[in-house]
C-alpha cells in the first residue's frame, strides 16, 4: 500500500491560526453528548445490561440495532429483514468488505470520477482497473466486464453533487444488463439542503421486492448523523452475501463494540424527531456561507460545484495547474484545503481542490477564502 499524498501534505496543518477547509469531519457541536452520556450511564447502571454491553457479542451485530435499521431501510423503500443487515465499524469497513468479496487482483471497478479517497485506498491492494461513470449515469464500455461498481449517488464525496433520478435509473438498468454488483455508499443522504435526496439505487433496483432479490449492496453509516467516534455503520445485502461478510467481520475484529451498539440503539429511539432538520439547517447555512465567499472572492477562471447536500465543494482550477504544488503557498498564507488529485481513480484531477464546510466556524469562511483567492489567482 502506498502512503497517501494527502497525509504528507496534512503534516503542515498544525500551523497556528491556519483556517483549514481540509478535514471532512462532522461538526462536533452536533454530537448528542448529553443524551449519550445519560444512555451509557443507564446501561452501565443496570447490572444485567452492563454484562451484555461489556461482553463479547455476535458478529452480525446487536439484534435490536439490526432490527431498527431493517425497519428504517424498509420504510425507505428497501425491503429488509434483520438477516439482511450486518453491523460494521463504519461505512469504511463496509466498503472494504465489499472489495474483499468481489475483487480479485486486477479486477475492474466502476467508479465516479472523482471518488471517495477512503474507498480507493480500500481497493488499492487489488490494483484494480477502473472504469468511469459520468454524471448522466452513462459508463465507459469497460464497465460491462467490471467485477463491481462503487457509487455514491446521493451527495457525493468530494463534490456534494447527486446523480439525478434518470441517471440513477440508467445505472441500475445497465448494472442489471451487465450482471454487475453495485455497492452503494450512502453516508450523507440525510444531510440534504435543497430537497430530499430521492430513491437509492437499491430502492430502484428492488422496486418493492425484498433485499434478497436485489443486486445492490447498501453501505450505511451513523458517522454523519450521530458521531463518527462510535464507529458504527451497516451493510444491507442479500442473505448469502451477508453470511459471507459476517465471516470477514469475525476474522477482522469479531464484532462492533457492544456498548456503542446498545447506546446507539437507545439514542436512535430517543432523539427528538426534528433533530435531523436542525442538523441539516446547520450544514445548509455553512454551504451557503462558503458558496457566498467563493462567489465574492474567486476569479471566473475557477469553477466550483454547488453541493446539494453533504460536506464538500470541489473547485476546478484551469487545466495544467497542480493543487498539491500550490498547497504549501496556501498554508503559508494561512489557509488549507485538500488537493483533489488523490480522489481521481485513474490519475488526473491535479487541478481540483476539495473544500469542506462541515466542521469549520462559518465566521472564518470569508477570511479563509479571501486568503486563498490571491494564492490561486497568482497561478491562474
Ligand atoms: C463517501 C464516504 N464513505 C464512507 C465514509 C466513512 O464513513 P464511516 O466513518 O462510517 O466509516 C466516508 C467518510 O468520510 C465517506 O465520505
Amino acid at each position: 500500500m502506498v502512503g497517501s499524498e494527502l497525509r504528507e501534505l496534512f503534516k503542515l496543518l498544525g500551523r497556528p491560526g491556519l483556517i483549514s477547509f481540509a478535514s471532512g469531519a462532522p461538526d462536533a457541536d452536533l454530537f448528542p453528548v448529553e443524551a449519550l452520556r445519560g444512555i451509557m450511564d443507564d446501561i452501565l447502571c443496570d447490572p444485567a445490561r452492563a454484562r451484555v454491553a461489556l461482553q463479547y457479542g455476535v458478529s452480525e451485530g446487536y439484534g435490536p440495532l439490526r432490527d431498527l435499521i431493517a425497519g428504517k431501510m424498509t420504510a425507505d423503500g428497501m425491503r429488509c429483514e434483520v438477516e439482511n443487515i450486518l453491523i460494521v465499524n463504519g461505512a469504511q469497513q463496509a466498503v472494504e468488505f465489499c472489495s474483499r468479496l468481489f475483487l480479485d487482483p486486477g479486477a475492474g471497478v466502476l467508479v465516479q470520477n472523482p471518488s471517495y479517497l477512503g474507498a480507493l485506498q480500500a481497493f488499492r491492494p487489488w490494483a484494480p482497473n477502473y472504469a468511469l461513470l459520468d454524471w448522466d449515469g452513462s459508463a465507459e464500455p469497460e464497465a460491462a466486464s467490471c467485477a463491481m461498481a462503487y457509487l455514491m449517488p446521493r451527495f457525493h464525496n468530494p463534490t456534494g453533487r447527486h446523480l439525478d433520478l434518470q441517471a440513477r435509473m440508467r445505472v441500475v438498468s445497465q448494472a442489471r444488463a451487465w450482471r454487475l454488483p453495485v455497492v452503494e455508499d450512502d453516508p450523507y443522504s440525510e444531510l440534504w439542503f435543497d430537497g430530499p435526496p430521492g430513491p437509492t439505487l437499491t430502492a430502484i433496483d428492488l422496486d418493492g421486492k425484498s433485499m434478497d432479490e436485489g443486486r445492490t449492496i447498501y453501505c450505511g453509516s451513523f458517522a454523519k448523523t450521530l458521531a463518527p467516534g462510535l464507529r458504527l455503520g451497516w451493510l444491507a445485502a442479500p442473505r448469502p452475501l451477508i453470511e459471507r461478510m459476517t465471516l470477514f467481520k469475525q476474522a477482522s475484529d469479531m464484532h462492533a463494540g457492544m456498548l456503542d451498539q446498545m447506546a446507539a440503539t437507545d439514542l436512535l429511539q430517543g432523539l427528538p424527531p426534528d433533530r435531523m432538520s436542525a442538523v441539516r439547517d446547520r450544514y445548509r447555512g455553512r454551504r451557503d456561507a462558503l458558496v457566498a465567499a467563493l462567489d465574492r472572492h474567486l476569479p471566473p477562471t475557477i469553477a466550483w460545484s454547488r453541493p446539494e447536500g453533504g460536506f464538500f465543494v470541489l473547485l476546478t482550477l484551469p487545466a495544467g495547474l497542480d493543487a498539491a504544488a500550490i498547497f504549501p503557498s496556501a498554508v503559508e498564507a494561512g489557509v488549507a484545503f485538500a488537493p483533489g488529485g488523490s480522489f481521481h481513480a485513474r490519475g488526473g484531477g491535479a487541478n481540483t481542490i476539495r473544500l469542506s464546510f462541515s466542521a469549520l466556524d462559518p465566521g472564518l469562511f470569508d477570511q479563509g477564502i479571501a486568503r486563498l483567492a490571491p494564492v490561486l489567482g497568482a497561478f491562474c
